[in-house]
């Protein structure tokens, strides 16, 4: 099978495509035959050695895909070989073959498409988890997403809006944030060319927005967290702009704030029948078509280095996918 893999530290054009020998599922495990890969700004670091999980090498790039059951291992009970499924694996899915655990991998549903499925574990996994599990959003809250056209960002305008707030997407251009509108956000700040905390407070006759969701961080991180009304919570999602905000702590004092740390991948571990349970509601609204997972552009295996370029560029709204 081909495998695109990371040898040695580097950047996307550091990754080789290689053949591997098939690989063989032990006991417990499912071999998938990987047919839409779906790549994350994370994949840009891991092979970079700048993400908190760091594989021994050599490893492909990849934490989630959809695909055909192959063969199983002795025991498994989940799933057989011809079954459609979708799963989330941290990393070693931009390859032909993949093996995994059995608890890993989840039954697609009938109608959804191997490209939709591959995107949905991590970028919905992740914003649900974040606005329902650790901001109690609320129906009528207002609810702010920077970098609203990204993979976790234009998942939470479309979740935020399906539990009843109010959206405004922010990101940095009026296409970007024109993809948001037609996903459900309710107003846009372009933060390129205006001030996010000052049109924000605008936005929200001054009182500013209950709930802030944040993958970039940067120089926005402060700003947004200024914008937040009494008793705001403040998700930190990631830091795709490089850098980590430092926030006034004399302000989540003196304003009730709540500064929640997101790391659903984690918890997906800890707590595997909650975030079945969650994936459960999401693959529900994908099937009653309330979300419409958007997949921009899909690159053969060998131009991954070109669809990470992309991600590191800001050039892609939805997701990108490889296929293998
Ligand atoms: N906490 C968790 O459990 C979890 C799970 C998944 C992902 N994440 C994190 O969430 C972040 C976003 O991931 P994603 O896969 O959704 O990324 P993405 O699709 O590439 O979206 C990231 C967005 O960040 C904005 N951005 C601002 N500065 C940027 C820069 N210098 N380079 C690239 N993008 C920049 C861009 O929007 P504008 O151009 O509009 O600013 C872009 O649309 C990452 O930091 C990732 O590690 C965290």
């Amino acid at each position: 099978m081909l495998a695109l893999l990371c040898t040695r530290i580097g950047t996307p054009d550091d990754l080789v495509l290689t053949e591997l020998p098939d690989p063989i599922p032990g006991p417990g495990e499912v071999c998938i035959k990987a047919h839409s890969v779906s790549l994350n700004f994370f994949d840009t670091l891991i092979i970079a050695n700048k993400y908190q999980v760091k594989p021994a090498l050599p490893f492909s790039p990849g934490a989630e895909f959809a695909g055909v059951v192959e063969s199983v291992g002795q025991g498994v009970t989940a799933c057989k070989p011809g079954d459609r499924v979708m799963a989330y694996c941290r990393f070693g899915a931009a390859r032909e073959k993949v093996v995994l655990r059995e608890g890993q991998v989840i039954t697609m549903p009938e109608r959804l498409d191997f490209d939709r499925a591959a995107g949905l574990c991590v970028t919905y996994g992740t914003s649900y988890y974040a606005l329902k599990d650790r901001a109690g959003l609320q129906p009528a809250e207002t609810l702010a997403v920077l970098g609203a056209a990204g993979g976790v960002g234009i998942a939470a305008v479309e979740i935020g809006k399906l539990m009843g707030a109010r959206v405004i997407a922010c990101a940095s251009s009026d296409d970007k944030l024109a993809f948001a509108r037609e996903r459900g956000a309710h107003e846009g700040v372009n933060y390129a060319t205006g001030d996010l905390k000052a049109e924000l407070r605008r936005l929200t006759g001054g009182k500013g927005v209950n709930v802030i969701y944040d993958p970039i961080g940067g120089e926005q991180g402060e700003g947004a967290l200024r914008a937040m009304d009494w008793a705001g919570r403040y998700l930190v999602i990631g830091f795709a702009a490089g850098e980590m905000p430092k926030l006034p702590l004399n302000l989540i004092l003196l304003r009730n704030y709540d500064v929640l740390g997101v790391y659903w991948g984690a918890w997906a571990e800890r707590n595997p029948a909650a975030h079945r349970e969650n994936l459960r509601q999401i693959l529900t609204w994908v099937a009653q078509g309330k979300l419409k997972p958007h997949v921009q552009a899909i690159y053969p295996l060998e131009q991954a280095a070109a669809a990470l370029k992309a991600i590191s560029a800001r050039q892609v709204m939805g997701k990108i996918n490889l296929r293998p």
